[in-house]
C-alpha cells in the first residue's frame, strides 16, 4: 500500500471481489485524506493496489446515479458518502447492490430496471394540442415535480424488500422508482391516458404490483435526492387506486361494460 505524506489516516476496508460464479470480501488498508468520499478511496485502491477492481461511476457529483453500491450493508452512492461519516477506526465494507446480479466486483447488472421502465406506458399527449402549446398551472405540477429529481440510481429498487429477498417477485413488481413514475404520469394535468383507454391506477395495481408495497418507507430512506417516494407518490397512488375501485360510478361503469350481450338486468 502507498501512503502519501498528506494522508490523514489509513482506513481498513473490506471490498467484495468476484463475478457471477462467486466471490467474497477482501481486506485492504487505504490512505484517506481530508474531505474524501468513499469513491476516492476505491479509486486510490485501484491506483495503488488492485488495478483490475471493477466499479461503475461517471459524474462523481451525485447526478448520474451510476456509482450505487452498498456501504456497511446500506444502499448508497459511493461518490456522495463522505469518509467523515465513519470513525477512523471503523472497518468499512463495500459490496455490490444485492438485489441485482453481479457483473464483476462492485458492478451489477441493473437491466431489470430498464425492463421495468419500458413496461410503463409513456405520457399520452392531449388530442388537438401541439407540444409547444401545452399550458399547465404551477400548482398542478408542484407535487410531481419532486419526482423529476430522480437520478435513476436504483438504490430504492435495491433496498425494497419486495424484491431484495424475493427474486420471484421481480416479474410482477415494478419497484418504487417505477411506481413513482406511474404516479407522476397519473398526476400529470395533461396526460390523456384515460381518454385513450389506459387506466394508470388499475394497471399500477394489477400489472405493476402496487399492492405488494406495504409502505415501509425503506425506499424513501435511501433516496439520495430525498424524494418522499412513499408519502408523496406511493401512498397517494394507493389511495387513488382504492377510490377508483370503490367509486360507485366506476363500479357501475365496469359492471355495464362486463355485462354479456343480450342480458338485460
Ligand atoms: S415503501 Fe413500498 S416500495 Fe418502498 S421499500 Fe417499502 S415496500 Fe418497497
Ligand atoms: S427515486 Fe431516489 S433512490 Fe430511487 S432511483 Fe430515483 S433517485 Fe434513486
Ligand atoms: S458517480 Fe455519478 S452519482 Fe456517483
Amino acid at each position: 500500500m502507498t501512503t502519501s505524506a498528506s494522508a490523514k489516516y489509513v482506513a481498513d476496508f473490506k471490498v467484495w471481489r468476484g463475478n457471477q460464479e462467486g466471490g467474497g470480501l477482501e481486506d485492504y488498508r487505504v490512505a484517506v485524506n481530508e474531505g474524501e468520499v468513499v469513491l476516492d478511496i476505491i479509486h486510490r485502491l485501484q491506483a495503488t493496489q488492485v488495478p483490475d477492481l471493477a466499479v461503475r461511476w461517471n459524474c462523481k457529483a451525485g447526478k448520474c446515479g451510476s456509482c450505487s453500491a452498498e456501504i456497511n450493508g446500506r444502499p448508497r452512492l459511493l461518490c456522495m458518502t463522505r469518509m467523515s461519516t465513519f470513525t477512523p477506526s471503523e472497518t468499512i465494507t463495500v459490496t455490490p447492490l444485492r438485489a441485482f446480479p453481479v457483473v464483476r466486483d462492485l458492478v451489477t447488472d441493473v437491466s431489470f430496471n430498464y425492463a421495468k421502465a419500458r413496461e410503463v406506458p409513456a405520457f399520452v399527449p392531449p388530442e388537438g394540442v401541439e407540444p409547444g402549446a401545452y399550458r399547465m398551472q404551477q400548482m398542478d405540477v408542484e407535487r410531481s415535480q419532486e419526482f423529476r429529481k430522480c437520478i435513476e440510481c436504483f438504490l430504492c429498487q435495491d433496498t425494497c424488500h419486495v424484491v431484495r429477498d424475493h427474486e420471484e417477485n421481480k416479474e410482477s413488481f415494478a419497484g418504487p422508482r417505477f411506481l413513482m413514475r406511474i404516479a407522476e404520469l397519473d398526476m400529470h394535468p395533461l396526460d390523456a391516458a384515460h381518454e385513450a383507454g389506459l387506466d394508470r391506477k388499475r394497471t399500477a395495481q394489477e400489472e405493476h404490483g402496487l399492492g405488494l408495497c406495504n409502505i415501509t418507507k425503506c425506499c424513501t430512506e435511501v433516496c439520495p435526492e430525498n424524494i418522499r417516494i412513499t408519502d408523496n407518490a406511493l401512498i397517494p397512488l394507493k389511495e387513488r387506486a382504492a377510490d377508483r375501485k370503490y367509486d360507485p360510478l366506476v363500479w357501475l361503469g365496469n359492471r355495464i361494460r362486463r355485462r354479456p350481450a343480450g342480458r338485460t338486468e
